[in-house]
């Protein structure tokens, strides 16, 4: 194992390689927050988001908070009974026959990001074929004219490569962020008005067409939903394939099984997703005093569940630092769990099936460049690749 050692540069929240978090449950006295790596624990959290909330913001200081204008309909911060009646106005519009159904158009994106690539022998996998292939689907998706494509690449690249711990900085952090996130805003609203008066076939127009109990989204929801899409929804897969690649090198006689039996490619990604989850952790915050394998926590404390560290937990997973396509039962938690389950699992299981096969298939000895190691993102809210230099042939 050499390249993925990279990733562990936060020790002490993610359990990797061997070393493991000291308990389940660690409380933070410096930055007031608990950390949560068991993965009952865990469960536990995402389970119960009348208890652990998702609107984490209320214990922010007020002039570091985003505006409703900025947070209706950015369904991953709501909590039930708003969340739930919210996630059912977008499935009617956001369903597994439309993203299903986008097959072919994948296949036909990812042989034509890598046609580009031309007779090269090596090549950023990231730059040339990880990161645009979800972002053009997500973008087409939504209805993002092609021209405007490189413009969305650009900004959603500023917001992600940040080597900033949001939680921790936050003050330069939302300002930031806050100045992207107002750019795509307006340009979505702009579309989504569009729509209103002109529907076409795509998402956009299906978001302002949905309707639940005679309700249907506002202009915020609407375009706050596609931005979380955008945002949600890219890099995480980017990081998916990429991940995966890199897994798969340091994995050689698992590689070749699973070359020679695709039927384990499904397998392959989970078990890539349990080892490497794109998002390292997510967020909660106390709503009243409770109590969590055995520990008491006060109301309004921030809570932090490390995925990773979840993952590898060996009383849930045997040989957790092993990876094992064919692993089951694999009760990984790395798109989340209950109420707020990734809603973009099937989209981005299509991506990262089709991605491997392909590759698969027009490069038979695809391999890590020695030359030059693959680089990782810095935040360590996410577990991905940054750049992954790669010899095709
Ligand atoms: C490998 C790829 C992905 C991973 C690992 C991932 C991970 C996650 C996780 C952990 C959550 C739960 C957050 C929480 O509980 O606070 C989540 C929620 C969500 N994801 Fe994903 N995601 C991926 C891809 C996508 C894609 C492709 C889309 C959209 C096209 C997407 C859209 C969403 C949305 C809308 C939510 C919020 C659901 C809700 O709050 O009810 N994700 N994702």
């Amino acid at each position: 194992m050499t390249d993925v050692i990279s990733f562990d540069t936060h020790q002490q929240h993610i359990w990797i390689h061997g070393e493991r978090p000291p308990a389940p449950l660690r409380f933070d006295e410096a930055t007031g927050i608990q950390h949560v790596y068991g993965h009952r624990e865990a469960m536990e959290v995402m389970g119960d988001p009348i208890t652990f909330s998702s609107d984490f913001q209320r214990l922010f200081p007020a002039e570091f908070k985003f505006g409703k204008e900025l947070t209706d309909g950015n369904m991953v911060r709501m909590d039930p009974p708003g969340h739930t009646k919210l996630r059912k106005i977008v499935n009617r519009a956001f369903t597994p026959r439309l993203v299903a159904d986008l097959e072919p158009h994948i296949v036909t994106l990812t042989n034509e990001l890598l046609d580009e690539v031309g007779d090269a022998d090596r090549v950023d996998l990231v730059d040339a074929f990880a990161y645009p292939l979800p972002i053009i689907v997500i973008a087409e998706l939504l209805g993002v004219p092609p021209s405007d494509r490189d413009w969305f690449k650009q900004l959603m690249r500023t917001e992600l490569y940040s080597s900033r711990d949001a939680l921790l900085d936050f003050e330069s952090e939302v300002e930031r962020r806050l100045a992207d996130i107002r750019q795509v805003r307006a340009y979505l609203a702009e579309h989504a008005a569009e729509r209103r008066h002109t529907p076409r076939g795509d998402l956009l127009t299906l978001l302002v067409e949905a309707e639940v109990d005679g309700e249907r989204l506002s202009d915020d929801q609407v375009v706050n939903f596609a931005n979380l899409l955008l945002i949600a929804g890219h890099i995480t897969t980017t990081s998916l394939i990429g991940n995966t690649v890199l897994v798969l090198a340091d994995n050689p006689a698992q590689a070749a099984r699973i070359r020679a039996d695709r039927t384990l490619v499904p397998g392959a990604i989970e078990e890539s997703l349990r080892m490497y989850p794109p998002f390292q952790r997510i967020l909660r915050a106390t709503m009243r005093d409770t109590e969590l394998g055995g520990h008491e926590i006060p109301r309004d404390r921030l809570v932090s569940v490390w995925l990773g560290a979840a993952n590898r937990d060996e009383s849930v997973f045997s040989d957790p630092h092993v990876f094992d396509p064919a692993r089951d039962p694999k009760p990984h938690l790395a798109w989340g769990r209950g109420a707020h389950f990734c809603l973009g699992t099937p989209l981005s299981r299509l991506e990262g099936r089709i991605a491997l096969n392909i590759l698969f298939d027009r490069y038979p000895k695809l391999r890590i460049d020695p030359e030059r190691p693959p680089t990782f993102l810095p935040s360590p809210d996410f577990t991905s690749v940054r750049e992954l230099p790669v010899v095709l042939r």
